[in-house]
């Protein structure tokens, strides 16, 4: 039997992260109130530290026909790539707020997010920190995206 364990940080209060990361989950939360998600009422922010020293956001974008919708993380390394497209990610810094119910934990970012996160931190050849955290709550930290999405699918396969 072979094992796979991972290992992230969980911080108390985002006083508790480093400076620079507790900035970055607060423009997270700055971001997520331009959110576009009347459907699931489900917000969604995203900042991202580059290698340059600027912050990029985004959030999601729902649409009605639903399989259109946009996920946050999605939005903004649409932004990075199009307007930064050779500098680094450092990390990137998700949050959410729910109208239906007080978000307490972190949410932790998709598959399909967890893939594209993935390809970008091998373009990057740098690991990407995840800051992570609900509406309250801890704060999770993972140094890298793969910690999310182990055995993940590469181009190396094709
Ligand atoms: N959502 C994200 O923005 N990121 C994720 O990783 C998970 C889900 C959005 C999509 C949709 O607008 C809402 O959250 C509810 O699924």
């Amino acid at each position: 039997m072979k094992r796979h364990e991972i290992q992230y940080h969980e911080y108390l209060r985002t006083q508790d992260l480093p400076a620079h990361e507790e900035v970055l989950i607060n423009h997270a939360k700055e971001a997520l109130k331009g959110s576009y998600s009347p459907y699931s009422k489900f917000q969604v922010g995203a900042a991202a530290q580059l290698s340059n020293g600027i912050i990029v956001t985004g959030f999601n974008i729902e649409n009605a026909a639903y399989p259109v919708c946009l996920c946050a993380e999605q939005t903004t390394i649409s932004a990075i790539r199009t307007q930064y497209p050779d500098t680094q990610i450092e990390a990137m810094a998700i949050s959410v707020k729910s109208a239906h119910h007080h978000v307490d934990r972190p949410a932790t970012p998709c598959g399909k997010c967890r893939q594209l996160l993935s390809e970008q931190e091998r373009l990057n050849q740098k690991k990407i920190r995840l800051i992570l955290q609900g509406e309250t709550g801890p704060v999770w930290v993972f140094d890298s995206v793969n910690d999310l999405l182990p055995f993940s699918f590469t181009g190396e396969f094709l």
